[in-house]
């Protein structure tokens, strides 16, 4: 049902922990299932990232996403990590079951997070950046509000 590379980042997953007064930290929870995703950048003073952590009440698929999210923004730019989808992530990893999309989710808004969160503490602006919402779900319950 998993792909290798899930299974691999699942079992050993890259770049967890937290940072010590990280530039930008971002939270956020998963309206479906509940849990729940923090990460933490390091970003220098040319706007890369040099580090990044990430923590997570998740599940597996989380675990694995969140792990491959954050090797494919240490080391970029803000720019170049704004295009680390989830759908970029799940093509890294060969792909996730249908029922497990939604987890691919945290590390997306959570790198988002932490980039509003950054911004928001050096006043500057981050193209194609919104604000982030605190629980995110699919499209189609939101508009039942
Ligand atoms: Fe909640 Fe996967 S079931 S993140």
């Amino acid at each position: 049902m998993y792909s290798e590379k899930v299974m691999d980042h699942f079992q050993n997953p890259r770049n967890v922990g937290e940072i010590e007064h990280a530039s930008g930290m971002g939270t956020v929870g998963n309206a479906k299932c509940g849990d729940i995703m923090r990460i933490y950048l390091d970003i220098d003073e040319n706007q890369i990232i040099r580090d990044v952590k990430f923590k997570t009440f998740g599940c597996g698929a989380a675990v694995a996403t969140s792990s491959m999210a954050t090797e494919l923004v240490k080391g970029k730019s803000i720019q170049e990590a704004m295009q680390v989808t989830n759908k970029a992530v799940m093509e890294a990893l060969d792909g996730l079951p249908p029922v497990k999309v939604h987890c691919s989710l945290l590390a997306e808004e959570a790198i988002h997070a932490a980039l509003w969160d950054y911004a928001q503490k050096h006043q500057m602006t981050i193209e194609g950046l919104e604000q982030p919402k605190s629980d995110i779900g699919e499209e189609e319950e939101e508009e039942e509000y």
